[in-house]
């Protein structure tokens, strides 16, 4: 059976494209959808790519994501920096975690260069705009079989 890699997506990205282009770059949520499913049938994988603004929701995909995916790729938005309960799931998670964001947190305030998920993540991808998700379909080469 192919692989499922879910992809989660946190609170305002949904408005990603409008939302600070400065900060955030022109493509939209549904452009980041089309280049990964592109990009995972190449490798003969299928994505699974949701967005909420709701924490409980988050937190029920992850627990979805236990029985069904192989991978998470997650960009929790301003929930990496405040969420235990997003945290929580992820432990329970035994799968790799990659974890991306579309800024570089570093360069910015600095309630951002904390992370609840960082800790529990196999990596960490931020600064490259919506190509993170691209490179983080590609770090998955070597961990998902
Ligand atoms: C973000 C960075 C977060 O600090 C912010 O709250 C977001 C987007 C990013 O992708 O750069 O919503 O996760």
């Amino acid at each position: 059976m192919a692989a499922l890699i879910l992809v989660l997506n946190g609170p305002n990205l949904n408005l990603l494209g409008t939302r600070e282009p400065e900060i955030y770059g022109t493509a939209t949520l549904d452009d980041i959808h089309q280049m990964m499913n592109k990009s995972a049938s190449a490798l003969g994988w299928q994505i699974d790519f949701r967005q909420s603004n709701h924490e409980g929701e988050l937190v029920d995909w992850i627990q979805w994501g236990r029985v069904h995916a192989s991978a998470i790729i997650i960009n929790a938005g301003a929930y990496t920096h405040t969420s235990v309960a997003i945290l929580d799931a992820l432990r329970a998670f035994d799968k790799a975690i990659i974890e991306v964001h579309l800024s570089n947190l570093f360069q910015r305030e600095t309630f951002r260069h904390h992370s609840y998920i960082t800790p529990v993540a196999r990596g960490l991808i931020c600064g490259f705009g919506a190509r993170g998700y691209a490179l983080a379909l590609d770090a998955l080469r070597d961990i998902v079989s």
